[in-house]
């Protein structure tokens, strides 16, 4: 399962990816636009922290098919490594999805509000779906739901689109997409670092720490060099 960085801060984003186990960074204009800064240097940059090898997911902003495969093929070129280009589900969208798979540029079909929107995408050569979770709900549907009815639908007809859940506002709704069997979710910084924002953890740490001190004493504190 995938766990990617949604955002375009290159501070974040090195210190998300120097602690936790991370694959990759989506971006989409909003994102990049927060930045305030050039946007290709900006993706380069995002590359150089993370590596060749993990994925950088790039946004399209094209709106006809034609000049959507004309911006992939230059992102494509333009930035190094490993390269996914974004593309939103509408008609064009869809055709031009389908034109990048047949010149094996990946894709990931983005703005998934139903199954039936993904189902188009995978059909037409989608790499990934990004179902939008907590815009759903905003809009008093049920994000969780779209995501397992489409991991159910990809799994039940063979299709080999990946579901990558976005756009969340709770550590619960990361959680119930897992529990759907999802592929993957990109989320924002500080959700990753809610993750593991319990405060027993930290208190269970202290109490270890306090316990080990008042046997052993200070200088115990390094174990490699105690004896
Ligand atoms: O990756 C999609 C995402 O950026 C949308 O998230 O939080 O703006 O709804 P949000």
């Amino acid at each position: 399962m995938q766990l990617v960085i949604d955002s375009a801060n290159i501070e974040k984003i090195r210190k998300l990816n120097e602690y936790y186990p991370i694959d990759g960074v989506t971006t989409n204009p909003s994102i990049i636009v927060k930045e305030q800064k050039p946007f290709l240097p900006l993706l380069k940059e995002i590359r150089s922290v993370i590596g060749e090898e993990k994925e950088l997911f790039v946004q399209a902003l094209a709106e006809k098919a034609e000049d959507i495969v004309k911006e992939a093929r230059y992102l494509r070129n333009t930035l190094s490594g490993n390269v996914v280009i974004k593309v939103p589900v509408t008609k064009e969208g869809i055709k031009a999805i389908n034109q990048l798979k047949v010149e094996g540029i990946p894709t990931l079909a983005t703005t998934v509000y139903t199954p039936m929107n993904a189902f188009l995408a995978a059909k037409a050569g989608a790499d990934y779906v990004a179902p939008y979770v907590n815009r759903i709900d905003n809009l008093s549907g049920n994000g969780v739901n779209v995501v397992s009815e489409i991991t159910q639908i990809f799994l039940r007809h063979n299709l080999s689109c990946k579901v990558l859940a976005a756009s969340f506002k709770n550590v619960q709704q990361i959680h119930n997409v897992c529990l759907a069997g999802v592929h993957g979710v990109t989320t924002a910084p500080e959700l990753i670092e809610e993750m593991i924002g319990h405060p027993s953890i930290e208190a269970n740490v202290k109490q270890f720490k306090k316990e080990w001190l008042d046997l052993y004493g200070e200088e115990s504190m390094n174990l490699i060099s105690t004896k």
